[in-house]
């Protein structure tokens, strides 16, 4: 497996292989990989010549007093891990290296970023956007990989794409879980043993609510997210950051419990914020 820290070493490498026809599928992450990283490898190498995948922590998409400093690392793991898994190449940048100087141009993301995770860390997703944007022009890949875990992402990013007109194809991964449900997430080390025993309350809420929504529990979108707070408060301590019912990928309000919708919840512990969803074709 290559790795590669400079921007320019691995343009070159990247110019070499396109030249013989490969495609390259590329997995973007901020590290400290788990089943959810790895099954978008898979992915990726199921369908691609190649895989890159990035590690990078962007200071960009963190707002003030968010976790970027006890973001966890673990650089040796992920290499191996990412070795095991048959990853071609990975790219970890430093943030100089990323960022030399000031940005002349950022991304601000209009659509779809005014509820959810959007509305709750302003600035969160022009960051993201941003870094992907760039991690697009250093790789060019074929097909990019984005775990539905982080849903309103995905649906910021395939629009930024078409946008911007890129020859890149957004490939949708789903949410790998733990066995009890959680949804696998870097940040779950930072759960204290009290909170990891509760959070598996977020997902069998979400799937309560799913239920009763196939079922015709629910007439109206504010009788949903009444239930789920109300799920969601009867059994947990977290603070409950949002719980809410859009459509999906347009994040548009409903007017109708109809077509593709996404169930998305948010929950703050004391030293991390889950997130996770259901989408749901009624
Ligand atoms: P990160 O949180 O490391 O996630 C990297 C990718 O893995 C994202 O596409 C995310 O949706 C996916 N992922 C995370 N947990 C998952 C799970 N349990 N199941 C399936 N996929 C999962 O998302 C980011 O990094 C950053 O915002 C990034 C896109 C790299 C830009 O900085």
């Amino acid at each position: 497996m290559k790795k590669f820290t400079e921007i320019k070493e691995l343009k070159e490498w990247i110019r070499e292989l396109k030249l013989t026809g490969m495609s390259i599928g590329f997995v973007p992450t901020m590290g400290y990989l788990h089943e959810g990283h790895l099954s978008l490898v898979e992915q990726a190498k199921n369908e691609n010549d190649l895989v890159i995948l990035s590690i990078f922590v962007n200071p960009l998409q963190f707002g003030e007093g968010e976790d970027f400093d006890r973001y966890p690392k673990d650089k040796e793991r992920d290499l191996s891990l990412a070795s095991k898994v048959g990853v071609d190449a990975v790219f970890m940048p430093t943030v100089k290296e990323m960022y030399p100087k000031k940005m002349s141009a950022t991304l601000v993301v209009h659509e779809g970023t005014d509820v959810l995770c959007g509305a709750k860390r302003p600035g969160h997703f022009d960051g993201v956007a941003t870094v992907v944007m760039k991690l697009f022009g250093i790789v060019a890949p074929d097909r990019a990989y984005f775990g539905l875990k982080d849903a309103q992402q995905v649906a910021v990013i395939e629009r930024l794409v078409n946008d911007y007109h890129l020859d890149i194809e957004i490939v949708r991964g789903a949410t790998v879980r733990e066995a009890d449900g959680l949804a696998k997430s870097s940040r779950n080390v930072n759960l204290t043993s009290k909170e990891r025993v509760e959070a598996p309350i977020i997902f069998r809420s979400l799937l309560k609510i799913k239920d009763r929504i196939l079922n015709g529990t629910y007439k109206k979108v504010s009788d949903v997210e009444e239930g789920l707070k109300e799920e969601l408060s009867q059994h947990i301590t977290g603070y409950i950051d949002y719980a809410e019912v859009r459509s999906f990928p347009s994040l548009k309000e409903l007017n109708f419990l109809q077509g593709e919708l996404i169930i998305a919840v948010a929950v703050k512990y004391s030293k991390v914020r889950l997130i996770d969803n259901l989408i749901v074709n009624v």
